[in-house]
Order: structure tokens, then sequence, then C-alpha cells
């Protein structure tokens, strides 16, 4: 087979940053083969208002107005339901919720999930999107790390759940058996997405190989061999969310390393020649294509 057509691909969390890095990678977006992409509001200051996220968006249409960006908040302490409700009406998908010290510009993330109950039923009742990354932060007493932070987290999405039924979840680039598990189990109102790069590296790609550093960090084949097997199956809760984070080449090849793998301009070809791979070419419409948007 010498091509392939499939509709215009969704991606359901991006990272577009600000200033110089913005300028180059917003216009290859639709070079990736995304017409409409999920804008994530880690930028530094993080994304707080509806007034921010319709500035960020303006500023992004410019570079790139063939593609339609659908923008998120940061969850911070100063959003309330009040501000739910006007961000809801300027046309904001959703709200971001990061778990402290997680993350790249995570700093100012989230550690008491109980303290937004306000603001999860208001987001219930106004229809916006909480996308999270499950990652509960390292702890030596804790025996939390890299490996585990993942599956640690997954008992506050079934209580997050369990407490607000309705309200549309989005588990973040998931990586573990145990997440695919979870959601799978979990009701229709909570979903995951999984990058491109997770469906091919493992810890033996990224150990030592800071280009292939991301967070959370690619786990064990078996863990890997569950993504594939949840998106070959073409489970409809599961779809493309690239994660793709650029970061100066500096930064990556620094001491420490950075989180994020720098996916987008390529997107789609990746995810085709992995589905290639997996022999399961026919699904690979759905997942970037028509089960997020559904
Ligand atoms: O690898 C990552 N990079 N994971 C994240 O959650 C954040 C992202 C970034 O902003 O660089
Ligand atoms: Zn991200």
């Amino acid at each position: 087979m010498d091509s392939l057509t499939i509709p215009i691909a969704d991606d359901f969390h991006l990272h577009l940053r600000q200033d110089a890095m913005m300028h180059v990678v917003a216009p290859l977006v639709r070079a990736g083969g995304v017409g409409r992409c999920v804008v994530m509001p880690n930028t530094t200051p993080p994304i707080a208002t509806a007034e921010d996220a319709i500035r960020y968006r303006g500023a992004l249409e410019a570079l790139a107005p063939d593609v339609e960006f659908l923008m998120t908040l940061y969850l911070l302490p100063e959003l309330t339901p009040q501000a739910v409700s006007t961000a809801a009406a300027q046309g904001v998908f959703g709200v971001k919720c990061y778990p402290k010290g997680v993350t790249t510009n995570s700093e100012s993330g989230t550690e008491d999930f109980g303290a937004y109950d306000a603001v999860f039923s208001a987001m219930e009742a106004e229809g916006l999107a909480l996308l999270i990354h499950g990652e509960v932060p390292s702890n030596a007493e804790k025996d939390v790390c890299v490996l585990n932070a993942e599956a640690r987290f997954l008992p506050e999405l079934e209580k997050l759940h369990g407490r607000f039924p309705k309200l549309r979840i989005v588990l973040e680039h998931v990586t573990t058996a145990k997440a695919v598990d979870c959601v799978k189990a979990l009701g229709s109102t909570v979903a995951a997405t999984v990058t491109a790069h997770h469906l091919d590296l493992t810890v033996d790609d990224w150990a030592g190989r800071n280009h292939n550093f991301c967070k959370p960090v690619a786990k064990y084949p078996h863990d890997r061999d569950a993504l594939r097997q949840v998106v070959c199956e073409g489970h409809p809760r599961f779809f493309l969310g690239s994660d793709s984070a650029p970061h100066p080449r500096s930064a990556k090849e620094s001491a420490c390393g950075c989180a994020g793998v720098f996916t987008s301009p390529l997107l789609l070809p990746y995810l085709a020649d992995t589905f290639d791979r997996l022999g399961c070419l026919d699904r690979l419409a759905d997942f970037p294509s028509t089960f997020g948007c559904a």
C-alpha cells in the first residue's frame, strides 16, 4: 500500500508553548495530520482564566489558521464555580489538573482534590471536561517513584468518578496495563488518551536517552502491550492525545534533561507506522479521528 487516507485527526493533548517556540511549533500541527487540538495550559504563567485562554487561542490562530484550538484552564485555587461558568460561556473546552510537582511547569499543581468539589460540580453542570495528569508525586517513604506513580493515582480517579459520575474525565497519556484496566472498568464518562510515543517506547528506550524521556515515563513491555491491545481492539474510550511537548535541544540534552517528546509534525505517519507494524491499520481512522470527538 502506498497511501492511506483518513479524516483529519483530533489531538486531545498538545503543548504549543509561547513566544519563539510557539512560532516554530504551531504551524507544524497541520503537517502532522491534525485539524483540531486540545491545548495544554502549562505555560509560564499558566493559563488561569477564560481571558488568558482566549488571548492564547488568538495567538495560535494567527500562526495556524487551518487548525481549531480547544482551550483549557490550569486547575488553580483561584478557579471558582463562577469562573467555570464564564469559561464555559466563552467556549473553553476543559480544565487541566496537574498534581503538584509531577512534571514540567506543575509547581502550581493540585495538592488536594477535595478542595475542588465546588469547581468539579460546576464543571459537571457546564459540561467542561476534566483532563488529568494521573500521577502522584514521587515519595521515598511511600515507595513511590516514576514507575508506579500512575498506578498509585488510580484510586484517586475512581473516587473522583464516584463522586462526580457525570463529569467527563480524561485520564491523560496512560502508560500502564493497570490504567487501561481501570478506565475500561469505569463508566462511560471516563476516557483516556494514548500518545504515539507510549505505543512504542519502554523503560529501556528512555533510561540514558533524554530525547525519549517524558512524564509519565514509558513503562514495562507488558504495559506497552496493553496500550497496543486497547487501541488495536478499537476501544471507543481510548483515543489520541499526542502530548507532543517540544523543548529546546539544549534543554533536552542538559545533564538533568527535561520531560517531553516532540511528535506533532509527524504524528499521523508515526501512528500509521505503529498500527501497520501491529497489523491493525484498519483501526487507524477511529483512534485519532472518531473516538475522541464522540
Ligand atoms: O513529558 C511531559 N512533558 N509530560 C508532561 O506532562 C508535560 C510535558 C511538558 O510540558 O513538557
Ligand atoms: Zn502534556
